[in-house]
């Protein structure tokens, strides 16, 4: 099976070389837990590969996200300029929806339905993508709406032939019944919890799904520093 690299080296090691090529990966977790920052070494590395990518930005401002980038290592900012970046600005049309319909009435809000619309128009030489955050979509859904149409969001994506990444919040992922785990080819979890030997609150990531890959089941232990994500050993702290 084709690899894309996840941007991380250590974590390319662990999953077989990268995300399986024109598959979705989710990754969930509380907030915090990194999971914008794993988005952004997935786009970061895929602009430096000359991959056309796009992210789907439903939460923060695409400033603020290029910002946190520059500070990490992982400047995008020319791959924006260039255009080998594409940023969907949804926050803004969430936002600029909301106060239409706090002024008109109801009726004006974005709907779930312009998620289908916006991945429909991914042009078709992208070949990264990341939505960050995907459980914005699910709050207005039945379960099983949410489940038709995260299928749908994977299907027109993988025939793109686009290597997506989801990031989903917790709140959403429980509130779907975790049911985007099963839409994907595989699936990230984030975590910050105390090391019960050390009582040190260290960062852990697990692969509790990856089709078509052999992956250890231990949860891995990684810090976020200024050099963006590094993975080590538990109980020594990098620095
Ligand atoms: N330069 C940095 N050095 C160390 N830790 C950082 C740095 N930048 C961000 N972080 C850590 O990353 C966290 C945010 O990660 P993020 O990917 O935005 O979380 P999520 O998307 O899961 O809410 C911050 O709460 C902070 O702990
Ligand atoms: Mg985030």
């Amino acid at each position: 099976m084709e690899r894309i690299t996840t941007g991380i080296a250590e974590l390319d090691e662990k999953v077989s070389g990268g995300y399986p090529k024109s598959k979705t990966m989710l990754i969930t977790g509380a907030p915090g837990t990194g999971k914008t920052i794993f988005g952004l070494h997935f786009l970061y590395k895929g602009c430096i590969d000359g991959r056309k990518c796009m992210l789907i930005a439903t939460e923060e401002m695409p400033e603020d996200i290029l910002t946190e980038a520059g500070i990490l290592g992982l400047d995008l900012r020319p791959y924006v300029d260039s255009g080998q970046l594409m940023i969907d600005r949804v926050l803004e049309a969430r936002t600029e929806s909301t106060k239409m319909a706090a002024q008109f009435g109801t009726g004006f809000e974005i709907t779930e339905m312009d998620i289908l619309e916006r991945v429909q128009s991914v042009p078709d030489d992208v070949e990264v993508v990341v939505i960050d955050n995907i459980g914005i979509f699910a709050l207005d859904l039945s379960i099983k709406e949410f489940r038709n149409k995260i299928d749908t969001i994977n299907y027109i994506l993988s025939g793109k032939g686009c290597t997506t990444v989801f990031i989903m919040d917790e709140t959403a992922y429980e509130l779907t019944h975790m049911l985007a785990e099963y839409s994907v080819y595989g699936s990230i979890k984030l975590m910050i919890k105390d090391n019960p030997y050390t009582g040190m609150r260290e960062r852990y990531l697990d692969i509790p799904k990856m089709r078509g890959t052999d992956i250890s089941l231990e949860l891995s232990v990684f810090d976020i520093t200024s050099k963006g994500i590094i993975f080590r050993k538990p109980g020594k702290k990098i620095g």
